[in-house]
């Protein structure tokens, strides 16, 4: 593992443009459920049930009650961990450029990354079905359930559900960002939705190195990604940060 650190420190101060794809493993140390294996919020719930547009359109109440008001308790209590504590400590030192997560969190930005593509959108918006005026989440009461506009409409959140579009502008960066880059590095997601999924297998199309961080392989593993560093995103990345900090040193010393 420690080679693997120090192959990752070498091959992210060498590179010219790095660009992070995040899925929810990266706040599971924040204590956010993921949504597939063990403790996830899919062994909880049908997706089909309730992450889909179609069953929120159906009985938005319902879906309101069971996923997102667990949802906004979690999201409300969320700091941010080592993992995206990292990640913006990359960009501070010029090295990470974008993050293209699939979360909802809002986690990478109170970390202070200053360029995230919300691929899924995020929770800490809300719309109106009827009118389409925006709230913050937090501003919402959820105690009334659906919530509900001065107009009498249903609030929804500004997140992807199931059966819909990726929301065009956050596609087409992140595939531009994915050709562009010369290094992706892919933190705790299991890269079997689509289209983000494909985010990694763009950049190594167009040449760039793959480094996956999760305590589980992936479909990206041994196939896209050049090596999977085995464990959880906040020790890794803490790890390859004090590396980067130590060559910086002794860089400075010399
Ligand atoms: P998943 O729940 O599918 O996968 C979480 C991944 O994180 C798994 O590969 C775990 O092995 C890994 N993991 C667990 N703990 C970790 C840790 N401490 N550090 C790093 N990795 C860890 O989550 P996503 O890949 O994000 O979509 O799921 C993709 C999409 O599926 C979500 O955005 C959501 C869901 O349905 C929508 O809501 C549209």
């Amino acid at each position: 593992m420690e080679d693997l650190i120090q192959k990752t420190a070498e091959v992210l101060t060498s590179a010219k443009y790095v660009v992070a794809l995040t899925g929810a493993g990266i706040s599971v140390e924040s204590g956010i459920p993921p949504f597939r294996g063990k403790g996830g919020l899919w062994e909880k719930f049908d997706p089909m049930e309730v992450g889909h547009i179609d069953s929120f359109m159906k009985n938005p109440a319902r879906v309101w009650k069971i996923f997102m008001g667990e949802m906004k308790t979690i999201l409300a209590q969320a700091k941010p961990n080592d993992g995206h504590k990292g990640l913006a400590r990359l960009e501070e030192m010029g090295i990470l450029k974008t993050v293209i997560t699939q979360n909802v969190d809002g986690l990478h930005q109170l970390a202070g990354n200053t360029d995230v593509i919300e691929f899924h959108g995020n929770f800490a918006w809300l719309y109106c079905m009827a009118c389409g005026k925006r709230r913050r989440t937090v501003d919402v009461d959820l105690s009334q359930i659906p919530p509900r506009c001065e107009c009498g409409g249903i609030f929804r959140p500004d997140c992807v559900f199931f059966g819909e579009m990726i929301p065009t502008e956050a596609l087409e960066r992140s595939q531009e960002a994915a050709s562009r880059c010369d290094l992706m590095l892919v933190v705790g997601t299991s890269a079997v939705v689509q289209p983000a999924a494909f985010m990694p297998v763009i950049a190594r199309q167009h040449g760039a190195t793959v480094i996956e961080i999760n305590p589980e392989p992936t479909p990206l593993t041994g196939m896209t990604s050049a090596f999977l560093l085995q464990g959880k995103a906040g020790e890794i990345m803490k790890k390859i940060i004090a590396r980067l900090d130590e060559t910086a040193a002794a860089k400075r010393r010399s």
